[in-house]
């Protein structure tokens, strides 16, 4: 535990921060990316965190631990002596006994050697880390050992993981994917926390893995670096090269990106194309597949793709509508993205997963709206950016649709556009270290937790606390001043990790209790132990009467449409309305023989809840088990599924910008209206309920 004679005069906490990333060629400046196979990605994501995470005058110390190794090749800048300094940063490279250069397939074997010298390291340091933050699971298993010795928590970013590549085979692990799991697995169930740079990662991902729990997985999404893209302009180069494909190069373009590999799923979108006559006569078709000399050349995946792409425009005859460049230079790409903008177009990611999503974020710098596979990470950005419409990657028709959907429509296009423009300013590795850097606090130091509380507050997160950043501001130095007494839950159709991803992005402090995907899922914030616990009881319990595919089955049958996959929960069944009857449905449900409950929100969204279930029930449950009374409980909410808890409560207040006509609900005549919208809203309800001496 933190000494609290460490405080700055500013009162906040100086960090120590030791990160471990073993593979590959790291430095701290002028790295040689691809120079090998893991010289990539996760370089380039830790070298800008930590150059962000520097400029924070909290963090007084940051270590970079890697291996040394000597290899003629790859030069004399990785060896063991060569260690470099750079303000406050430290890179060290670890001695291991092995003098060659190793792959990340093959660390495996040093970690006890890795071990033994981080280990020694560490006892030279002089000043412990506050914190290790282990990358890749080679590192991870550096961090455990030092907890075990040191006790210094960890947190750990997985970048890749085994249990997916298992999947993307099929399911059959080999031996060597096999024994990556079981390193995960043992980095997993001792890390403080695991950080997830989407939504799909946190929740779909990390699912296969036995050593992790919802509650320890934070989503913060990575910053990037998008300037290139947000002044780029058409070049001649770029518009010279399409002259080459297109006979009416003016029209707008349908623009995809991606690496010709199977799981990009180029072919999809040329079978949308071909298979839609509107799409195209209104558009052109460019698909940016890397850069070939020789298709021989290729890498076999990549040729294969290639050729069955080129066959299919020849088979559908597509010439002068499809452009399939053979190369780029790296500049050429914001210039692509910058001409299909000019001409009204739409960029297309059709991928049968994507993990996060980059592409999507610089169509959203350039100006130019997206229609993304809905599985992965693509859920998270379309969320936040508003900037395009999600599709099932395997349903051509479906993406032929969104294409034509935007593209028709000068008024969505233009607000995709400016939306995306926009919100990707959000993703910034400064605003990454906000959010990062309290958690690092909240993990290395102690927690005041509500130490009399005799009062609950519950709020609704969409259009009730947030909406209004002035407002929010001046209810949380309220909450602040009443933490002591006043345990704060929300309560939220969200799924957990996306409840706790915008309440961290907009800096509301951690909360004492999560109510998430309407009433389904309870997580209690554990101050002693700094993390979150699933309510594993209040879950099962509602699992009992619950039969997925029976509730999916009907509800299709009814014309309800299935919203992602990311938000179909245990005992959450999640649609959009669809050719469903809105003023029927719950009836129609149950004459089907549906017993759970129907919460129908913004006339658009159902959601099907186990019997039980539901935002009201949940509150009422958290109440019971903190040991309030129903006199001491204050709910706040704006929209349809907020009903189940307004009407449940004796304290409701309804913010001034509800929705869904809740103030007029005959239920709730006995909540409080409030005329301040969004958080201002809450307050108000608040003060009048305190006034009236009944809370
Ligand atoms: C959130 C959830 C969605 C749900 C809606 C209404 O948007 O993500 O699944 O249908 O809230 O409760
Ligand atoms: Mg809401």
């Amino acid at each position: 535990m933190r000494d609290l004679t460490l405080l700055h005069p500013e009162g906040t906490i100086s960090m120590r921060i030791c990160h471990i990333a073993l593979q590959g060629c790291l430095r701290l400046a002028n790295v040689s990316y691809g120079i090998t196979a893991d010289t990539g990605g996760h370089i380039k994501y830790l070298l800008e965190l930590v150059r962000a995470s520097a400029a924070d005058p909290d963090v007084t110390h940051i270590d970079i631990v890697t291996r040394g190794f000597e290899n003629e090749k790859l030069g004399e800048a990785y060896a063991p002596d060569a260690g470099e300094v750079s303000g406050k940063l430290r890179l060290v490279r670890l001695q291991d006994g092995e003098a060659a250069y190793l792959p990340k397939e093959q660390l495996w074997q040093q970690h006890e050697a890795l071990c033994d010298a981080f280990l020694a390291f560490l006892g030279s340091c002089g000043e412990l880390p506050d914190l290790i933050h282990a990358h890749y699971a080679d590192g991870g298993i550096l961090a455990r050992a030092a907890k075990e010795r040191f006790g210094i928590p960890y947190i750990f970013t997985g970048h890749s993981l085994g249990a997916v590549k298992r999947q993307a085979s099929q399911g059959v692990g080999d031996e060597e994917i096999e024994r990556r799991i079981a390193i995960e697995e043992r980095v997993l169930e001792a890390a403080d926390a695991v950080i997830a740079s989407s939504r799909d990662e946190a929740e779909a991902q990390y699912s296969h893995y036995e050593g992790i729990d919802s509650g320890r997985i934070r989503v913060i999404p990575p910053g990037c670096v998008l300037d290139r893209f947000e002044d780029a302009t058409p070049s001649d180069t770029v518009r010279g090269e399409l002259q080459r494909f297109l006979s009416e190069p003016e029209k707008p373009i349908l623009l995809a990106i991606a690496r010709p590999v199977r799981k990009k799923n180029l072919m999809a979108l040329l079978e949308a194309y071909a298979g839609n006559a509107r799409l195209r006569k209104q558009a052109n078709l460019v698909i940016v597949a890397g850069c070939r000399g020789l298709l021989g050349d290729l890498e076999q995946e990549c040729r294969e793709v290639i050729e069955e792409l080129i066959a299919a425009i020849d088979r559908h005859d597509l010439y002068g509508r499809v452009a399939y460049p053979k190369s780029h230079a790296p500049g050429d790409i914001p210039a692509y993205y910058a001409l299909a903008r000019e001409t009204g177009g739409v960029f297309v990611n059709p991928a049968l997963n994507e993990p996060f999503g980059l592409t999507l974020l610089e169509a959203a710098a350039s100006g130019l709206p997206v229609v993304a596979t809905d599985s992965g990470g693509p859920n998270d950005i379309i969320e936040r950016c508003g900037n395009g419409l999600l599709v099932c990657p395997t349903d051509r028709a479906g993406i032929a649709a969104a294409c034509l959907d935007i593209l028709s429509d000068e008024d969505k296009w233009t607000r995709y556009s400016k939306a995306g423009s926009t919100a990707v300013r959000e993703y910034d590795w400064q605003a990454h270290c906000d959010i990062y850097h309290r958690l690092i606090r909240e993990i290395t130091f102690p927690q005041i937790a509500p130490s009399a509380h005799n009062r609950l507050l519950v709020c609704d997160i969409d259009n009730t606390l947030l909406g209004d950043r002035a407002a929010l501001r001046e209810f949380l130095s309220w909450q602040q001043d009443h933490r002591q007494n006043v345990v704060l839950g929300i309560a939220t159709g969200r799924s957990f990790h996306s409840a706790q991803a915008i309440l961290a992005a907009e800096n509301v402090p951690t909360p004492d209790v999560i109510i998430s995907s309407v009433g389904s899922c309870v997580h209690w914030y554990d101050r002693d132990r700094r993390r979150f616990v699933e309510d594993a009881a209040w879950s099962n319990s509602l699992l009992r009467n619950w039969d997925p595919d029976a509730v999916a089955d009907l509800a299709v049958a009814l014309g309800l449409e299935p919203q992602g996959f990311l938000e179909q929960k245990p005992g959450k069944a999640s649609f959009f309305v669809g050719k469903a009857d809105v003023n029927t449905l719950a009836e129609d449900l149950r004459r089907n023989g549906f017993a759970g409950e129907t919460v129908i929100s913004h006339g658009r969204y159902v959601d099907l809840l186990a019997r039980g279930s539901g935002k009201g029930a949940a509150v009422k449950y958290v109440a019971q088990i903190l040991g309030l009374e129903p006199n001491q409980v204050v709910v706040a909410g704006d929209s349809g599924n907020d009903i189940a808890m307004l009407r449940a409560c004796q304290h409701p207040i309804i913010v001034g910008n509800a929705s869904d006509g809740i103030r007029d609900h005959p239920a709730l005549a006995h909540a409080y209206t409030a005329r301040a919208t969004h958080a201002a809203g809450i307050l108000e309800g608040v003060q009048h309920f305190r006034k009236a001496g009944l809370w």
